[in-house]
């Protein structure tokens, strides 16, 4: 067991914590293999009924407290942000033992300067996604990726690319709250952070 001494400076400090999670997002956003690169986002579904799945983390705005995130504009969280835009964003660090918890409203940002500078800062690689002639979770009688066959292995070039704009979104969650969980031998951590209305206000919870 670690002695007290060995403990990080989060597990008993509110503004260490809230540092802690704000640099693992930020550092999330440009390191690929960062383990909060990739959340789970929880939307509700048009029936009412939860429904989580894997995303990127694509950008951070501190001032805005915003999350960006990159998706098919044809896809079903798309239509369930439209009914209900609350979503949550849940973020795990095995090494670290840190989840956040991030609760926030999203929108969707298709045809602005948003999704623009999104497009234009996506690799190639991400942006032949979009080129997908089917929309996301159509039945199939036969496994497919979807994309045309003239770019299927390969990373198309900009001239291609250019048909995939339109099926391109960028999501924006604007977030007032964010929970923290530090697992610890010597006994868990939790507390909730609330943006209050100029600065982040932290409360110890019961793990
Ligand atoms: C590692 C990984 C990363 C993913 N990244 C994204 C992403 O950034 N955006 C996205 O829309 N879907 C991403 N997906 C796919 C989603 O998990 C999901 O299957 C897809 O978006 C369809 O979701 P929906 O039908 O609920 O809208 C990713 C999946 C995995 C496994």
């Amino acid at each position: 067991m670690p002695e007290p001494s060995e403990m990080p400076a989060h597990y008993g400090d509110l503004d260490s914590a809230r540092n802690t999670w704000t640099e693992m997002l930020q550092s999330a956003v440009s390191e690929r293999t960062h383990p909060f690169k990739k959340p789970v986002l929880a939307t509700i579904d048009l029936e009412g009924k939860p429904k989580a799945r894997i995303v990127i983390l694509r950008g951070l705005d501190l001032e805005t407290r915003s999350i960006r995130l990159h998706t098919d504009a044809r896809s079903a969280k798309i239509d369930e942000i439209g009914r209900n835009p609350d979503v949550m964003l849940a973020f795990y660090d095995p090494v670290k033992e840190i989840q956040i918890q991030v609760s926030g409203i999203a929108s969707v940002h298709q045809s602005d300067v948003y999704a623009e500078v999104a497009w234009k800062g996506a690799a190639p690689s991400s942006r032949r996604a979009y080129l997908a002639e089917i929309k996301p979770g159509t039945n199939l009688s036969a496994p497919a990726s979807g994309l045309p066959a003239d770019v299927e292995g390969k990373i198309p070039s900009e001239e291609r690319l250019a048909g995939a704009r339109s099926n391109f979104a960028a999501i924006q969650v604007v977030f007032e709250q964010v929970e923290w969980l530090f697992l610890s031998p010597n006994g868990n951590r939790r507390a909730r952070f609330e943006w209050q209305p100029d600065r982040w206000v932290g409360t110890w919870l019961a793990p």
